[in-house]
């Protein structure tokens, strides 16, 4: 069986890892990979958005399966290229894509199927976006309509904050077309989880959690990132808590999809608030998290393989999906990140740091002389894997220190309540 992954970062590297394991021993693809990927798969150089040669490969190279990593692909069709090619792919159409790639779709889904969600309002018009933040005053959270690479979201404590975040994507325009419509929603507060289920349209699987931490700096500091590391599961995580979050937020979800002719397959991701009311919904993800996949594939006892092909052949209820043991991940970053950063810098102690723990390469490029190499973006994330979260957490921390390359930063703080 050939298998075929389409992304770059840790989040694929963990999703072939995993497909590695398989007893069914596939032969695995992935474009365009990074260095890491390329010890346990086939490269191939081509864009994520490149539907043409992707598909191109697929025929090439006899790709019996193809799984989807990042969000952008998923929200430009390539899920519906690949079905009218006859090509066998795991993950959203471009329809059930705009779960994630239009929050103010997202947002009118959840009222539409009753699921928890912050009162809101969807503006094409400055001037009535402007009048209801004065109406409804602060805290609000404004966000542009269309994928902005995690930047179109601004929380604002004040109503001039979010005065301005209107101007920005609306009048500026910071995000581009993804600013001409903006959501203004109530601000949730409470604790922040993500949860994740396989399904098939119809059939949900049991959600699995895990907790990650945007900001680039201890103590929830500077800016928002791409993920800077999280743990799986949270110690308060219970059976009781997985069934209401699935019955109140993710099934209704589901079926309401489906009624509306978007029927969601592939793997969707809640973002939520625990509030002092119960779980609300933030945001859906039509794929899985980066950071969370490097966190909950390692905890996963199914063959993933198995897994993807039942919700794609309608046979997901037979599946016991089974997790075990804790995994903490922590995010080797180059510096300067998450703004603009060096690239080029020798990297070393790998092989050291994966006697501790999983290391999945996201930035990492092999220089002309072979030697690895930071790339662009996040270079990777250590993950420690064991029965307690505290020595999942020791291993990730040694695994961190271990590897090395100039510029090197990483939080100190993540899953710190597991300090033994
Ligand atoms: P998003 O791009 O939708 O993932 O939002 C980025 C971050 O903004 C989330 O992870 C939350 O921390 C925060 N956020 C988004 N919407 C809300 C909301 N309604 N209330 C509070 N925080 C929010
Ligand atoms: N962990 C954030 C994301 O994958 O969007």
């Amino acid at each position: 069986m050939k298998v075929f992954v389409v992304g770059s970062g840790a989040r694929e590297h963990a999703i072939l890892w995993k497909l590695a394991q398989s007893p069914r021993n596939p032969e695995l693809f992935v474009a365009p990979g990074n260095a890491g990927t390329a010890a346990i798969a086939t490269n191939l150089p081509i864009a994520v958005t490149d539907f043409g040669a992707l598909v191109s490969a697929a025929r090439e190279h006899g790709i019996d399966l193809t799984i989807v990593g990042p969000e952008l692909p998923l929200t430009l069709g390539i899920v519906d290229r690949f079905q009218r090619e006859g090509l066998r792919i795991f993950g959203p159409t471009q329809a059930a894509a705009r779960i994630e790639g239009s929050k103010s779709f997202a947002r009118q889904i959840m009222r539409d199927a009753g699921a928890p969600t912050p009162a809101f309002e969807v503006f094409d018009d400055a001037d009535a976006a402007r009048e209801y933040v004065r109406s409804q005053g602060a805290a609000l959270v404004i966000k542009a309509d269309g994928l902005a690479a995690g930047k179109g979201v601004v929380v604002a404590q004040s109503v001039d904050e979010a005065l301005e975040a209107v101007d920005d994507a609306m009048v500026t325009r910071a995000f581009g077309a993804s600013g001409e419509r903006v959501v203004i929603e109530q601000c949730l507060v409470g604790q922040e989880l993500s949860v994740f289920c396989f399904t098939d349209g119809e059939c949900v699987t049991p959600l699995v959690p895990a907790c990650d931490y945007k900001r680039v700096f201890d103590g929830d500091q500077g800016p928002n990132t791409g993920g800077m590391g999280g743990y799986s599961p949270p110690p308060w995580w219970d059976a009781a808590m997985e069934r209401q979050i699935r019955e109140t937020c993710i099934e209704p979800i589901i079926r309401e999809m489906a009624r509306q002719g978007s029927p969601f397959t592939g793997v969707l991701y809640g973002g939520l608030m625990l509030t002092d009311d119960g779980p609300a919904i933030i945001e859906f993800n039509a794929r899985l998290g980066d950071p969370e996949a490097q966190l909950i594939l390692p905890r996963m006892e199914n063959d993933l393989l198995d897994v993807v092909e039942a919700a794609l052949d309608g046979s997901l209820p037979s599946i016991d999906l089974r997790w075990s043991g804790c995994t903490v991940g922590v995010v080797l970053a180059p510096g300067g990140y998450p703004g603009p950063h060096e690239t080029g810098n020798v990297l070393a102690g790998l092989e050291e740091a994966e006697r501790e723990a999983v290391v999945f390469q996201a930035g990492t490029a092999l220089a002309d002389d072979d030697r690895l190499v930071t790339g662009g973006s996040r270079t990777m994330t250590v993950v420690g894997c064991s029965a307690t979260m505290a020595e999942a957490r020791a291993r990730a921390y040694a695994a961190a220190d271990m590897v090395t390359f100039e510029g090197k930063h990483y939080r100190r703080d993540i899953a710190s309540f597991a300090v033994g």
